[in-house]
């Protein structure tokens, strides 16, 4: 797929519009199975996960119409199977959502086991839980889990044992056509979950608490047709908060809601940035120093361990040590040798990384490890002295959208170059 090559050292400045968010897109899509009736979905990101479900929904027999550049009609009411390509299921974690919405429709699903980035054990035995109190059997052969009930999904109550975004979605989606009430408990509250909760009561569901401690799901017969437009993506506008931050910049994000950026934001402004709130824009600028702060991910309303990475290039050139503790995953900090390449001091034990502030990075080869670590990587690039490459950018690619393209606008010197051209130069 290429590369991107960056020259660092320019202040960004300009405006950067925010699209749809890549989590809330990834299973609004595949959730367009449930209704009885087409369905146009807005504000779609153009990223590579996005092409693959859509891509998944077509080989199943739904038709899949673009209408504009994020504007999609998807007609999912006459499926000619209900096994999800494994072939592409296997590529994404977000494959698992076409469980849980075939299983809501048509009471069998098989999916290839998700994949997705390697952030150390990515277990689904909370969905698989929910799918059993809700009625179903489910088995694993060949690498493929398979969903299955009898009747009807029937309401029941489940306490998830751990906060997971995906299990909550997925439960949602399965028993939004059951028999009966669903009570959720301990579940996830990221703004994505009360999207896809919005999304689906636009069809006629009756999902209430998204957001809240405890989710109540009344099943409901039939969905009918939706237009929808899919909330921002908060981890994408923080990606470039951090960006303009880091690179003494004056950035105005557009598209947003400043309510779900306010634990991103809440650091950044520890951090040294000046950061002014508008009703769905940010205007972020710094022009000081960059000072140490801590940082623990946790579940929503916590920072979200889907912007630690990206805090912590900003970090290792702050004045003093930071440390950051990720509360989500066992494996997040594979960013922390490819930011050593580049001059960081980041010193990695479990899941604890404590980062000493450096005056600078200076350019190197780097391989982007996963989604986000590749985003701190391309920030490291915009702040470093000289040329830097990363390579493995499919993975930054799978969740922003038009990066080069958005970064350029802002005055940064980045280019994607294609495997041809770098061999040509080499
Ligand atoms: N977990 C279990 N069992 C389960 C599900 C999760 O033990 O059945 C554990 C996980 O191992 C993890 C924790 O629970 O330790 C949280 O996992 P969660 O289920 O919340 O993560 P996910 O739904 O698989 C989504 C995002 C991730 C994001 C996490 C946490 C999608 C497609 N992915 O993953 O996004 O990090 O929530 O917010 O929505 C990214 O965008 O870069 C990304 C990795």
């Amino acid at each position: 797929m290429g590369k991107y090559i960056l020259n660092g050292r320019n202040p960004l400045e300009g405006k950067i519009p925010i699209y749809g968010a890549k989590n809330s897109a990834v299973a609004i899509l595949p959730a367009v199975i449930l209704s009885d009736e087409p369905c146009i979905i807005e504000n779609v990101p153009q990223i590579n996960d996005v092409y693959v479900i859509l891509e998944m929904l077509k080989r199943m027999g739904a038709s899949v119409e673009m209408m504009s550049e994020h504007k999609y009609r998807i007609d999912a009411t006459k499926l000619s199977s209900y096994n999800a390509p494994k072939d592409l299921s296997r590529t994404m974690r977000a494959s698992y959502y076409f469980l849980g919405a075939l299983l809501g429709k048509y009471k069998t699903a098989s999916i290839s086991m998700p994949g997705g980035c390697d952030l150390g054990p990515r277990p689904i035995d909370q969905h698989l839980k929910a799918f059993e109190y809700l009625g179903a059997q489910w088995d694993s052969e060949h690498g493929s889990v398979i969903v299955k009930s009898n009747d009807r999904l029937k309401g029941d109550h489940v306490f998830f044992d751990t906060v997971s975004v995906g299990a909550t979605i997925n439960a949602i989606i399965a028993a939004v056509k059951a028999d009966g009430t669903t009570v959720l408990e301990n579940v996830a509250k990221e703004p994505h979950i009360v999207d896809v909760a919005n999304f689906l009561n636009s069809m006629g569901a009756d999902v209430r608490g998204a957001g809240t401690d405890v989710i109540k799901i009344r099943g409901v017969e039939r969905l009918k047709g939706s237009e929808y437009s899919v909330v921002p993506d908060q981890i994408e506008a923080g990606t470039y908060l951090v960006a303009a931050a880091a690179t003494g910049g004056d950035v105005v994000i557009e598209n947003v809601i400043p309510k779900h950026l306010e634990s991103i934001v809440a650091k950044l402004i520890k951090a040294g940035a000046d950061i002014e709130e508008f009703d769905d824009y940010l205007r972020v600028k710094r022009y000081g120093d960059i000072y140490s702060t801590n940082i623990r991910t946790m579940p929503h309303p916590g920072f979200p361990t889907d912007m630690q990475p990206q805090f912590a290039a900003l970090l290792a050139l702050a004045k003093g040590t930071s440390i950051i503790s990720e509360g989500i995953w066992d494996s997040r900090f594979r960013y922390a040798d490819e930011l050593r390449r580049m001059g960081a001091r980041i010193q990695v034990d479990g899941k604890t990384a404590v980062i000493e502030g450096v005056e600078g990075f200076h350019g190197a080869n780097v391989k982007a490890p996963d989604l986000r670590a590749g985003a701190a990587l391309v920030i490291a690039g915009l702040v470093a002295d000289g040329k830097t490459e990363i390579g493995d950018i499919y993975h930054v690619e799978r969740g922003y959208e038009n990066i080069v393209g958005k970064l350029k606008d802002v005055g940064a010197n980045i280019e994607l170059v294609e495997d041809e051209d770098v061999e040509k130069r080499a």
